[in-house]
Order: structure tokens, then sequence, then C-alpha cells
């Protein structure tokens, strides 16, 4: 398969990167790294990115940024951060990609855990994250030319807790290799509407 890789240079796009690139025919794609450069929250870069990527069996999105901060201190406009990148991005590599993928190709999403396990300063991420995996689950019904989508959910990954780990105490880390094989699944199975938790 040619599978499109956006945040391959990220702690979990590295990893998936590992586990698809023994098997498969890679395209990576970051705002600052990658064969591709593109910029989530920015329609018309995702257009430009498919434009140059050329046929793809599949799209993998490791990527997505969220404000954390307590609640009294988040404003509208800090919601707004996570609502246009990690959600609408996600969901434009989608909307716009769904017209370049091949038949019986593939979308995988990243979301996490905080929509059903919640850390204080979380609740941007758990909004995003919660609406993410409704939006996959509905939207997957729609997709038209037999294409699939799916979501993976990790939890706390272990080469993110230098930083996460006062965010996260208690949490089971998850190695950044094992939530790469939800991908895999993802990619190479066939299930879709999906949203697989690695905890
Ligand atoms: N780390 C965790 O513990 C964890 C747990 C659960 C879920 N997640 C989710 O997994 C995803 C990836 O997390 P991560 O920890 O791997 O992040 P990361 O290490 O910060 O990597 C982010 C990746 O996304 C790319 N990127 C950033 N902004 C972009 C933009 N606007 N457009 C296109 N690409 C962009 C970066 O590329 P450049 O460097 O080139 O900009 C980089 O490759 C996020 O959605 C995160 O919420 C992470």
């Amino acid at each position: 398969m040619r599978i499109l890789i956006v945040g391959a240079s990220g702690i979990v796009g590295r990893a998936v990167l590992g586990e698809l690139g023994a098997r498969h025919d890679i395209v990576t794609a970051g705002r600052s790294s990658g064969d591709l450069r593109v910029d989530i929250t920015h329609t018309e870069s995702i257009h430009a990115m498919y434009e140059q990527a050329g046929p793809l069996d599949a799209v993998v999105a490791a990527c997505g940024k969220v404000k954390f901060a307590p609640l009294s201190a988040l404003a509208a406009a800090d919601y707004g951060i996570g609502l246009q990148d990690k959600l609408m991005g996600q969901v434009n590599l989608v909307l716009i990609g769904m017209h370049h993928v091949m038949p019986g190709g593939s979308f995988t999403l990243t979301s996490g855990l905080l929509d059903h396990d919640p850390v204080l300063q979380g609740s941007s991420a758990s909004m995003v994250n919660g609406a993410l995996n409704a939006w996959v689950r509905a939207a997957a019904i729609e997709l038209p030319n037999a294409l699939r989508l799916n979501a993976v959910s990790p939890g706390v990954i272990l080469e993110a807790m230098a930083g996460y780990a006062p965010f996260f105490r208690g949490f089971e880390p998850v190695p950044a290799a094992r939530a790469a094989r939800a991908y895999a699944k993802s990619v190479e199975g066939a299930q879709t509407g999906q949203v697989y938790q690695v905890s």
C-alpha cells in the first residue's frame, strides 16, 4: 500500500512509521518536516498536500494540538485551538482526502483516552477526543467508494511521559510501538467506524 502519515515526525507518528514502513510505501507529511508540508488548520494547505501526494491507499493522522489549562483559564479562543487543529484538522483530512484516496482505502485518525478518563487541565482534549470518536463512527457509514474510517485512542504514551507525567499521575503509560499496532489494524484490516482504545 501507499500510505500517507501526517505527523510522522511526532512521538506517535514515528512509531506508526516504524510499524507500517516495514511493509508499505510511506509518504510522510508535517508542518515543518516530512516529504510533504501541510498545515492541517488550513484547508488550502490540505488540498495542496493531496495534489502533491499522488495515489494513496491509506491516510493516517498522527497530529493534532489542544490547549491544556485549568477550566477557569480557558476562554473560547483557547478551546478554538483544539477545535481548529486536532478536531477539524483531522476531519478535513478526511473530507478533502476522500476525493483523493483510492476506492477501498482508509483513513485512521487519532483521538485519546481523555474523553472517558479525564484529567485536570484536560477539558479541551476531552471535548475534542469525544467529538472525534463520535464523528468517526458517524462519518464511516457515509463514506463513498468503500472507503473506511477508524480512530485510534491511545492512553498516555510512554515516550511522552517526560512532559506529560505531571498531568497523568497513576496512569499506565502505553509504549508508542503498542499504540502503533492499532494503526496497523485499522489500515491493514477491514473494519470501519471503530475507535480502537489502546490502554
Ligand atoms: N503523546 C501522547 O501521550 C498522546 C496520547 C494520546 C493521544 N495523543 C494524540 O496523538 C497525536 C500526536 O501526538 P504526539 O504526542 O505524537 O505529538 P507530537 O510529538 O507533538 O507530534 C506532532 C506531529 O504532528 C505534526 N504537526 C503539528 N502541527 C501540525 C499541523 N498544524 N499540521 C500538520 N502537521 C502538524 C508535527 O510535525 P512538525 O514537527 O513538522 O510540525 C509532528 O509530526 C495528537 O493528536 C495527540 O493528542 C498523544
